[in-house]
């Protein structure tokens, strides 16, 4: 029994393991990110979403398309047909259409790659940074930001939330930040798979030994 419990243990350390707290500015503490990399259909939501409102200025230059349908389970002619702009090939990497340099002088900081960006800042904290724009006329932008002060990012998203509601956009922005944990760590999507594998098979085992132990101690007791 001991044993199941260290292993159990072993298993599940990495899932529970959370982010460390991260600094959420005027924020008192950041929101919670809906981050599942179970749930399919918001992954494939949240990669849309990224590609079009994102991928404009940022690159994810570390992810592959291909891989990405793969994992999600979109079929390369539709994620070609739907996801993919330009003359980029389903084996391309996840690149922007600007240029780095002319994005530093257009906006005074260039928009960083997002591949890692929810394993630097955490998932919560990009979920509560891209719900906190306000309106402010002071900023180039005429946005502010209440996690992330004085941003050079103007409001990508505002459209959207126009066209969907805060409740409608909060769950939108919820799927664009699973699938960007996703991005950041594609591994853990199988790593959950195969970890209901060995514990199918822990559940299994459990019963033989438990009969055998019983055996071995009936004429001792
Ligand atoms: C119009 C260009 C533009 C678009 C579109 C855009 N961004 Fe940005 N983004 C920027 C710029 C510029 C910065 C750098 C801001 C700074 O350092 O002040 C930035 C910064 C960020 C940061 C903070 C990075 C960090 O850790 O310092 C995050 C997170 C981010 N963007 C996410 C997104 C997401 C998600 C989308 C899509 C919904 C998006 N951005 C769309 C221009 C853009």
């Amino acid at each position: 029994m001991k044993t199941l419990l260290i292993l159990s243990a072993l298993l599940f350390a990495p899932w529970m393991a959370h982010a460390e707290e991260s600094d959420c500015g005027e924020l008192k503490e950041c929101l919670t990110a809906p981050v599942d990399a179970t749930r399919t259909d918001s992954l494939q939501r949240g990669a849309k979403l990224f590609v079009n409102y994102c991928l404009g200025c940022h690159t994810a230059k570390y992810v592959r398309y291909e891989r990405v349908a793969d994992d999600l389970g979109i079929d390369h002619k539709l994620m070609m047909s739907n996801l993919v702009w330009t003359t980029d090939k389903i084996g391309d990497h996840m690149l922007s259409g600007g240029r780095p340099e002319e994005q530093a002088k257009w906006f005074g900081n260039a928009p960083p790659d997002l591949t890692l960006e929810t394993r630097l800042r955490s998932a919560d904290w990009v979920y509560s940074y891209l719900l906190n724009f306000y309106s402010d006329s002071k900023r180039p932008w005429g946005v502010n930001n209440r996690v992330f002060k004085d941003v050079a990012m103007p409001n990508a998203l505002e459209t959207l939330n126009i066209e969907l509601g805060d409740e409608g956009y909060k769950k939108a922005v919820g799927d664009l930040v699973n699938y960007m944990a996703y991005m950041a760590e594609p591994i853990k999507t199988e790593r959950k798979h195969i970890g209901w594998w060995v514990w199918a098979f822990l559940v299994v085992l459990f019963i033989p030994v438990y009969l055998l132990n019983k055996e071995y101690w009936k004429d001792i007791h």
